[in-house]
């Protein structure tokens, strides 16, 4: 055995990919990720909770090379990150059990094969002893699968949160020590993943808080020693509260729109707006999507393209809508050559959004007196409707 303990009875024996610059071929990951597995020794059984990427299988087998036995794989999630090297372990450890709920034990089976026979499937609430240690199922579906669920320690206070409370983080911390950088990187991972179902993770909050938590240890990242950290931060991000901020994203082509832009970030500032702003030729479309976790309003800025919003920024406005931030405000501003249906198409883009629309701002050619003033406009009314949301 060569994990790392984090408790009497618990070694870390994930992977570390500090390589990985992309997951499901859509996420960005500047900082690579980890895939956190956790080997339990109770005094008569011996539980694995989750895996590792089928990538980083050889990591896993070397982290628990000489393990005699295992008794059970605690498959939280089914997502291949975690679960896609559980075939080669049931081939090694012919003796284990996988644990999962009813609805990943199906996911599972489709998804990797594996044969129902080899499953121990738990409902919400039931426990499964391992000798002197007891594993607690919590089932929280929707993060952010449907078929999720957490782990609880009950003799050494763990929950074990797979995707839960993760942070896409390659780091050889252990345990969290750098509490801005977490920040970060957890608050990136909740906006790309799991900010589209925030309703379902309220309750999912609510109901791991029932349980005396004295470590939180997800499949993502380090492992939170001080777990009021993480919880605190995602309940500021659920909240309904949003924050005296606008996002906008845009691209310009020939500057018009990059004039129009310019001057509404200036006007925004001057009423003690803050922008975050992502020019879509070359942003980081996680830090986008951080942008949209707290803040009131979104403003998007587009030329037109053969009539309608410049692809970047048909695909900025799908992702947006896609992750259904608590936005209130939006509205559109941009230029074009001859004709357009710009605006028209983008609030066709984004129905998920419950936000009023404020008029938007589109002008012929290069923007004159007219526009700016109507931007002056614009950023008046979104400081008044920010001014009244406090
Ligand atoms: Fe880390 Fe949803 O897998």
């Amino acid at each position: 055995m060569k994990g790392r303990k984090i408790s009497d009875s618990v070694c870390w024996v994930g992977a570390v990919d500090w390589n990985r610059r992309l997951f499901d071929e859509l996420v960005p990951l500047p900082d690579g990720t980890s895939y956190n597995a956790y080997l339990v020794q109770g005094s008569e059984k011996t539980a694995l909770i989750d895996a590792v990427d089928p990538a980083k299988s050889d990591q896993l087998l070397g982290q628990i090379e000489g393990l005699g036995r295992l008794d059970y794989i605690v498959a939280q999630h089914a997502e291949q990150d975690h679960s896609g090297s559980i075939p080669l372990l049931l081939e090694i450890y012919p003796e284990a059990t996988v644990v999962s709920t009813p609805k990943a034990q199906g996911m599972l089976t489709d998804l990797l094969g594996i044969p129902a026979e080899r499953f121990l499937t738990v409902e919400d609430g039931k426990t499964l002893s391992l000798g002197n240690k007891t594993l607690e199922f919590i089932h929280t579906p929707w993060v952010h699968w449907p078929e999720t669920m957490c782990t609880y320690l009950r003799e050494d206070r763990i929950l074990f949160s797979c995707d839960f409370f993760g942070s896409h983080l390659a780091t050889t911390d252990l345990c969290v020590k750098d509490q801005p950088l977490v920040y970060e990187a957890a608050k990136r991972y909740y906006a790309e993943i799991m900010m589209p179902f925030r309703s379902a993770i309220r309750k999912d909050l609510a109901k791991v808080e029932e349980h005396d938590i004295r470590m939180i240890a997800p499949s993502h990242g380090p492992v939170y020693d001080q777990p009021a950290f993480i919880l605190d931060a995602y309940r500021d991000w659920i909240s309904d509260a949003v924050k005296n901020e606008v996002v906008l994203p845009y691209i310009s082509m020939h500057g018009s729109t990059q004039k129009m832009v310019d001057r509404l970030v200036s006007s925004l500032a001057e009423r003690g707006v803050k922008v975050h702003l992502f020019d879509l030729a070359v942003t980081d479309i996680g830090k986008l999507a951080i942008a949209l976790v707290d803040a009131a309003t979104i403003v998007i800025g587009t030329p037109t393209v053969l009539v309608g919003p410049h692809p970047a920024v048909f695909y900025a406005a799908h992702l947006t809508n896609s992750l259904r931030p608590k936005l209130r405000y939006a509205a559109i501003i941009g230029s074009y050559g001859w004709g357009s249906q710009a605006a028209e198409q983008i609030t066709g883009l984004i129905p998920n959004l419950k936000v009023e629309l404020l008029p938007s701002v589109l002008c012929r050619g290069a923007p004159k007196s007219d526009t700016f003033a109507a931007l002056d406009n614009l950023s008046a009314a979104i400081a008044d409707r920010h001014a009244a949301l406090s």
